[in-house]
């Protein structure tokens, strides 16, 4: 038995004496990755008696599951906890008490420091300790304020719990599955390789459990997580290393599956084998999400990105040429530091010549301890916003013309929610998805 069917969520651990169980409530910031976190915690919690609100006015724990990408992103956390705290003293008056924990990549970055800013804060535990949510809890209890931001030695996955089979099909047909987590890459503007930690790859085995788990409990679409998740490697059931095009293969295998798709790959870490895996798979979905950043070679490598422009549209073009409909999208900086009016011009060129579905384009925001925030030659926020606006008026256009070039198309669909009264989170219908 694996460790993921020892450690299963009884379908009552979350309902045990109704009135009284104890109730989480997560708020989630941030990327798809804090998204699978959230859940992660929420089971395991629920092995641990608390049950799931979408009320923060009924829980009596709150977690901010937070995102540090970018400086709004971090500041809205502080205006949230000033909230929590209000609703924390109306509680206290009616003889309730709330605990307030702060998770993912603020709490990983700042530490200790939150429960200085914000004295409301009871918990503090970065993302690669989740598994140690239990008993974090009861250290609270027991009147402590604890912060756990160290790297666990023991495998988080392993100890997390998973979730019930009534869990997953609450959850929908589409699930989202960590394969990958942290990075080595230190792009110069980036807080993820701190927050994070080094790229680790979860072991074949682990991937392929839960994989046939969500399955078994009726997800038809699954989505491959990582920071860098073209860098998973393995090792397979034969002893050979697997890289995620096998994976995506072994995966395509499991009865239910019927959609595949993995996010966020690096131009560097896209090799043959998952090129290839875009040609031959029908269940890996025609959608690419591959960040470039800038267009200009002198900003790339400023960046740390290690490859330049042209690395990345013949990249594009081998792609394309493996799958000629896929859709591409991406993520752009404007404004990091040095980048010349010349620069940004070179990323429009890029833009119009590879030609996306949908994109992401943000202002660089300089974020403690980065390369970048120590750079001279800060671009000014006025030209940001402009660059910004013209970056984006590009990607909007480009992003009509892929929607009106689907029209008259018909293609296969998956449902996710059902309309109505059921609406999101809705048990899938019965019969064919596809
Ligand atoms: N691992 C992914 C990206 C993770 S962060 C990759 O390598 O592409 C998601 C996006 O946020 C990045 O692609 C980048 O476009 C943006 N981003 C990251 N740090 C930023 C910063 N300091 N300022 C503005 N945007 C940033
Ligand atoms: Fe950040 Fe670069 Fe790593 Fe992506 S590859 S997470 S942008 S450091
Ligand atoms: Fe944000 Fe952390 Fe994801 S910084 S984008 S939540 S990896």
């Amino acid at each position: 038995m694996d460790a993921m069917t020892k450690h299963e969520t009884p379908d009552s651990a979350a309902k045990t004496d109704g009135q009284t169980a104890k109730k989480v409530f997560i708020k989630t910031y941030g990327c798809q990755m804090n998204v699978y976190d959230s859940q992660r915690m929420a089971d395991a919690l629920a092995a641990d008696g608390y049950a799931a609100t979408e009320t923060i006015e009924e829980a009596d724990l709150v977690l901010l599951n937070t995102c540090h990408i970018r400086e709004k992103a971090a500041e809205k956390v502080y205006s949230e906890l000033g909230r929590i705290r209000q609703l924390k003293k109306a509680r206290a008056t009616e003889g309730r008490e709330t605990l307030v924990g702060v998770t993912g990549c603020v709490a990983q970055a700042e530490g200790s420091e939150i429960i200085r800013r914000a004295p409301v804060v009871d918990l503090v535990v970065g993302p690669q300790t989740y598994h140690r949510l239990p008993d974090v809890l009861a250290r609270v209890r027991g009147g402590a304020r604890v912060v756990e931001t160290d790297y666990a030695i023991e495998d988080k996955f392993e100890h997390l719990p998973a979730p019930s089979r009534r869990e997953v099909a609450k959850r929908g047909v589409t699930a989202f599955l960590t394969v990958q987590e942290g990075c080595d890459k230190f792009c110069t503007f980036c807080v993820v390789p701190y927050t994070r930690g080094s790229e680790i790859s979860r072991p074949v085995s682990q991937i392929v459990a839960e994989a046939e788990r969500l399955a078994a409990a009726g997800v038809r679409e699954v989505t491959l997580l990582g920071q860098n998740v073209n860098a998973w490697h393995g090792e397979g059931p034969d002893g050979s290393e697997w890289g995620l095009g096998r994976l995506l293969f072994r995966l395509a295998e499991i009865p239910g599956i019927a959609r595949l798709r993995y996010t966020t790959s690096h131009p560097r870490d896209m090799d043959d084998e998952l090129i290839n895996a875009h040609r031959d798979l029908e269940t890996l979905m025609p959608y690419l999400h591959l960040p470039v950043q800038a267009g200009s070679d002198r900003i790339l490598k400023a960046m740390n990105r290690r490859h330049s422009a042209s690395d990345y549209i013949r990249l594009v073009e081998r792609i394309r040429s493996a799958r000629p409909d896929i859709a591409l999208s991406g993520d752009f900086i404007v404004g990091f530091p040095g980048e010349t009016d010349e620069d940004f011009e070179e990323t429009l060129r890029l833009v119009r010549e590879v030609g996306y579905a949908s994109a992401f384009s943000f202002k660089y925001s300089p974020r403690p301890g980065t390369p970048g925030a120590e750079m001279g030659d800060q671009v000014p926020e006025n030209v940001k916003d402009e660059r910004l606006q013209r970056l984006q008026a590009l990607l909007v256009e480009q992003q009509q013309a892929f929607t009106v070039a689907m029209v008259g198309r018909t293609m296969p669909t998956l449902l996710e929610n059902r309309g109505g009264k059921g609406g999101k989170g809705a048990a899938p219908p019965p019969g064919p998805l596809l």
